[in-house]
């Protein structure tokens, strides 16, 4: 499943992301650090283009081509992290989640279809605060 928003903006954003948690993960890869990257509002991991018969576009949105969403991008960072926690209130979206989660056996991933507020209380600061030996990566 994918699913339709953003626009040019979107793809500068993911181009961040990927630079960021690439450097993030390089510079920590020696570290004893336990890494972990958590995604509240982590999508469906893929981003349809707006060239569809569907397509309305709208003042602030632009044409763009399917993209890796944030959750493929942080499944496809080298060396990666150790545990990935992805998030989304729609459950078709984790529906979704859980396939990219089956094509990613070796990955450590846990999903969850919580409002973000609460993902963030119940999952993300306990997991950080209760360990020295954490480092995080949010993303949203
Ligand atoms: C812009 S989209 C996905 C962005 C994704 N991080 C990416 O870049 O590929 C935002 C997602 O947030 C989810 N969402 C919206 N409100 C939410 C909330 N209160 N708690 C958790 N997820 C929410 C939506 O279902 C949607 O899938």
């Amino acid at each position: 499943m994918t699913h339709q928003f953003g626009g040019i903006w979107t793809k500068k954003k993911l181009e961040i992301l990927e630079s960021y948690l690439s450097a993030y993960c390089l510079a920590l890869k020696n570290q004893s650090f336990t890494l972990h990257y958590a995604d509240a509002f982590a999508g469906t991991g893929k981003i349809k283009n707006h060239k569809n018969p569907h397509y309305e576009p709208t003042l602030f949105s632009i044409p763009i081509d399917d993209l890796r969403g944030s959750v493929v991008t942080a499944l496809e960072v080298k060396p990666g992290f150790h545990q990935y926690h992805f998030n989304d209130i729609n459950p078709q979206h984790v529906a979704a989640l859980r396939e990219i989660k089956k094509q990613h056996p070796q990955k450590n991933i846990t999903l969850s279809d919580r409002d973000a507020n609460e993902f963030v209380a119940l999952i993300v600061i306990p997991a950080t605060l209760t360990a020295h030996s954490e480092s995080l990566a949010v993303s949203g």
